[in-house]
């Protein structure tokens, strides 16, 4: 009788066991599963504005790897990280920000409706993994952070302090002063009405923004293209030339760099614009990543529209400025 009972006990026991054993693999292969579900998810919804190897001069959003850091420094515990972020992403306010120089260059995050559930997953892999840290992410840290310099300007600032700043460089500057601009207004106007009603947006004050920014910096600046939307944006003959050049260099897989010559006593710069996912919602393959609402507002905005059928990394079209000597 005795014996039977802790022959039933053992049994029981190794079953236990056996159940615990299978209970823990099942936990080891969920806690892996949801890690690769997070980073899915997070290539699939962040990676569009926060890509880790974007360049610095296309971004449009600072790395994740930089969000981490921002949050990990106020928000210690895991617990405090995750429900910062959650918090953020359920409502995106300046106060909430952290990041006042991102909102400075970007534009606030638009509110984009994830389900709490996968913001939790992201959030979580976000503080538990290493995130991919950008090439040119120490230079510019240094540069924002060194030398007691104001938050989020220190590379402008620096430039502009150097006396002999090249005109390549020079010209450069106000391109992407002015791209910041549009950028920023862009990402606004899509947060708010949609990429339907951004074209609206784009359509009334793109010229605008671009001239007032120019005025302010005594300058000429604009936006051309060989396969141009506004048909105020067609380039030139000397500017069609250096695109031609330029896309060649690309489909060669080289750097296409920027230009600078003088044409009448004047500095005249040409600067690349390339595509990058956001734009292809109002450039990029009609019925696919352009949507029947924007398709339609298109048409009726610009008959002749040349500005679609665009994949990610391709040549848009490029700043043009021109300035005093
Ligand atoms: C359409 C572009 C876009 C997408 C998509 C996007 N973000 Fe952002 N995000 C931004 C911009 C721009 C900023 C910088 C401005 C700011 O801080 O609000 C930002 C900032 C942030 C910040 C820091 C906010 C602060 O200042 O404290 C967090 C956290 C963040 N994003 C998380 C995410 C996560 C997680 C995802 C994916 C689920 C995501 N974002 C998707 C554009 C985007
Ligand atoms: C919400 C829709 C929308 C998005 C998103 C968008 N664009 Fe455009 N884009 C337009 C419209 C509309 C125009 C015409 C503006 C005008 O009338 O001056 C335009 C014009 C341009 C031009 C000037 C040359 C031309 O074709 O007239 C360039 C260059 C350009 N876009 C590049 C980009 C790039 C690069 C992105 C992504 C970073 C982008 N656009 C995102 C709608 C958009």
């Amino acid at each position: 009788m005795k014996n039977r009972t802790s022959f039933k006990n053992l049994a029981v026991a190794s079953m236990l066991l056996a159940l615990t054993a299978i209970i823990l693999q099942a936990c080891v292969n969920e806690a892996k599963s949801e890690e690769s579900k997070a980073l899915a998810l997070m290539q699939n919804k962040c990676y569009s504005c926060h890509h880790p190897t974007s360049p610095e001069n296309s971004r449009l959003a600072p790395p994740l790897f930089a969000v981490k850091k921002h949050y990990t420094k106020k928000y210690a515990s895991k617990e405090a990280f995750v429900t910062a972020i959650k918090s953020f992403l359920n409502q995106p306010t300046e106060d909430k920000a952290l990041m006042k120089g991102a909102i400075e260059k970007f534009g606030l995050m638009a509110a984009m409706n994830f389900p709490d559930e996968e913001i939790d997953l992201i959030a979580t892999y976000m503080y538990e993994q290493d995130l991919p840290k950008p090439e040119w992410f120490d230079e510019h840290h240094k540069q924002k952070h060194g030398k007691g310099k104001k938050h989020g300007k220190g590379k402008h600032k620096k430039q502009a302090e150097g006396q002999s700043e090249s005109p390549l460089a020079k010209g450069k500057e106000m391109a992407l002063k002015t791209k910041a601009a549009l950028g920023k207004n862009l990402m606004q106007a899509i947060n708010e009405k949609g990429s339907a009603g951004a074209v609206e947006f784009c359509s009334l004050k793109a010229l605008p923004i671009t001239d007032s920014l120019a005025k302010m910096q005594n300058a000429n600046i604009k936006r051309v293209s060989d396969q141009n939307r506004n048909p105020l944006n067609q380039a030139n003959e000397a500017e069609l030339a250096y695109i031609q050049e330029a896309k060649a260099k690309i489909s060669q897989g080289k750097k296409n760099k920027p230009q600078i010559k003088q044409v009448d006593g004047k500095w005249v710069g040409y600067y690349p614009i390339m595509t990058n996912t956001m734009c292809l919602q109002c450039h990029g393959k009609p019925g696919e990543e352009i949507n029947q609402a924007t398709l339609a507002k298109l048409q009726e905005e610009y008959p002749n529209d040349q500005a679609t059928g665009y994949d990610v990394n391709e040549l848009r079209g490029i700043w043009v400025v021109e300035f005093e000597e």
